[in-house]
């Protein structure tokens, strides 16, 4: 079962998982790091910059994106390589050609998902994914139905998906109907996963990918496979947790040395 923490702020998840990897990276220095969009991981990304300015050298760490749009002109500000640019390689001061970010240009999207699988395969995974999850349970851009075994591919986006992310582009029509995304056999294959979830609005999915039945149909549910899973969240994502009693009186009694 997932390690479940909850904090009462987004903004406390956010320090909290940041000085985490921030006493990995200085143990270290070439930690790579599973980058998630949207705005759920927003909180972890401004503490590691507190982090970096508190003296923490980022700079050697390695990033990978989970998933990418497909079609955005290079450059667009919603594209997720300018997200994870913006976000944490400009920042944190990390070595433009340690950030990878799958490849949604048209030209040679038949292949983006084998090239981003060989770019992780070469540099030998990642230690830390971090991870955020849809109204539809996705994780990455895996919808409903993606199997357990998917490796990076494209896919199509759910309308839901489109219409919660129209909020960072002008319109619903210029949200992208595909995209690039790790699977969720790849995104299994990182070391560590942390999950983290703000807000009522995630309380249904949450507790449906932590404590529901293991199914395609809830890709969240995938994490209940991995040996390492951390869930990071405030009262409002646990909410609709059954054993949410359990999970603070576990950490009420959590041994000193255990880490998460
Ligand atoms: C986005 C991303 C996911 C993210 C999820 C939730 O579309 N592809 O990686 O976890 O949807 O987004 P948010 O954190 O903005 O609620």
């Amino acid at each position: 079962m997932a390690e479940v923490i909850v904090l009462e702020t987004a903004e406390d998840a956010g320090a909290f998982v940041a000085a985490h990897i921030a006493a990995a990276v200085r143990t270290d220095p070439e930690f790579t790091l599973g980058v998630a969009t949207g705005s759920t991981p927003l909180p972890v990304y401004e503490a590691l910059r507190a982090e970096a300015e508190a003296g923490t050298d980022f700079t050697r760490m390695a990033a990978f994106a989970l998933d990418e749009y497909v079609g955005l002109p290079a450059g667009h500000p919603e594209s997720y390589r300018s997200v994870v640019d913006r976000e944490v390689t400009v920042p944190l001061g990390l070595d433009p050609g340690r950030v990878h970010v799958p490849d949604g240009s048209l030209d040679g999207i038949a292949t983006a998902g084998e090239r981003y699988e060989e770019a992780l395969r070469a540099h030998g995974g990642v230690d830390l994914q971090l991870l955020g999850i849809g109204r539809t349970g996705h994780l990455g851009f895996n919808e409903p139905g993606s199997s357990f075994g998917s490796l990076t591919r494209v896919k199509t986006l759910t309308e839901r998906t489109r219409e919660d992310n129209a909020r960072f582009f002008d319109s619903l029509d210029q949200v992208p109907v595909h995209c690039v995304t790790q699977g969720l056999g790849t995104i299994l294959r990182a070391r560590h996963l942390v999950l983290l979830a703000f807000g009522e609005s995630k309380a249904e999915a949450l507790a449906a990918a932590v404590e529901g039945p293991v199914s395609a149909s809830m890709p969240g549910s995938a994490i209940q496979l991995h040996p390492r899973v951390t869930v990071v969240v405030d009262p409002g994502a646990a909410s609709q947790l059954q054993f949410a009693d359990y999970y603070r009186w576990a950490q009420d009694n959590k041994p000193e040395w255990q880490g998460i």
